[in-house]
């Protein structure tokens, strides 16, 4: 079952704000263009990097591509000398953050528990959090995945309050750490396997109706020419897009990618 995906791109620590501009008005003549012929299928999501927010935002004005932060402080405000709190995000026009990207869990040691907590502050906010999971190459060769990413969800499930919008505002992003900025994207059946598995986690712990609404994601490496295979796997609801979100015509190559809807289908 596929219903409306989404196509998120995470720019990381790339281009100054005068190359943010150019690459969002790019984007936004595309996707224009796109709905001007009814065939877009997804939902867009920019993620620049934080002093490109408000002026990409401005770019935005006017087009449906919502604006998400990369990160997020767990904290509220205060003296955190270099953080971001939730509410400064929603500030600058963000309807979205990223939550737990590898790169911050390897690189930056942020723990399951972190997570968690970054994922409570932007819900608190209003913000959707794109929670990213995934397993190193090491944990795949051992045979860990499915109990890597059990233990991954299962730390931002907990928090989750017992009833309420919250408990749906968020979604999942499958990132296997080895498929990163690699050019090495993960098999069909390697990504159909740990989606259906979150699927199911998700329906043990929020009831099948809301897991069902929850979209999942899919992130490593993907590009124009694999997107669409991708994207026809039944648990994958759109992609999490690092380097091919750096030029307009790839990512917008992504979005045509994203299957129609069943119902509008020709
Ligand atoms: P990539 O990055 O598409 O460059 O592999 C994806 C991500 O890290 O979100």
């Amino acid at each position: 079952m596929h219903g409306r995906g989404l196509v998120v791109g995470n720019w990381k620590m790339n281009g100054l704000v005068a190359f943010g501009q150019t690459l969002a008005e790019e984007v936004c003549a595309g996707v224009a263009e796109r709905e001007r012929a009814a065939r877009l299928a997804c939902d867009v999501v920019l993620c620049p990097p934080f002093t490109s927010l408000l002026a990409v935002g401005h770019s935005l004005r006017g087009s449906s591509i919502r604006l998400g932060g990369q990160n997020l402080s767990e904290q509220e405000k205060g003296s955190f000398t270099g953080e971001i709190s939730a509410a400064m995000l929603r500030d600058v026009g963000c309807s979205h953050v990223i939550v737990g990207h590898s790169e911050r869990r390897t690189l930056l040691g942020e723990s399951d528990a972190c997570i968690a907590r970054k994922m409570v502050a932007a819900l608190r906010e209003g913000l959707r959090p794109i929670v990213c999971l995934g397993e190193s190459l090491q944990e795949r060769q051992a045979g860990h995945t499915l109990t890597v990413i059990q233990r991954q969800l299962s730390a931002i499930l907990s928090p989750l309050p017992a009833e309420g919008e919250q408990r749906t505002n968020w979604t999942v992003a499958y990132e296997p750490v080895w498929a990163i900025g690699t050019g090495q994207h993960a098999t069909n059946a390697q990504i159909q396997e740990v989606h259906a598995f979150i699927r199911g986690q998700l329906s043990d712990f929020l009831g099948a109706p809301i897991a069902s609404r929850i979209q999942i994601l899919y992130g490593g490496s993907v590009t124009p020419t694999h997107a669409a295979t991708i994207f026809s796997l039944p648990d994958v609801d759109g992609g999490l897009i690092g380097g091919a979100s750096l030029t307009a015509a790839s990512f917008l190559a992504i979005m045509d990618a994203y299957p129609a809807p069943l119902s509008t289908a020709e």
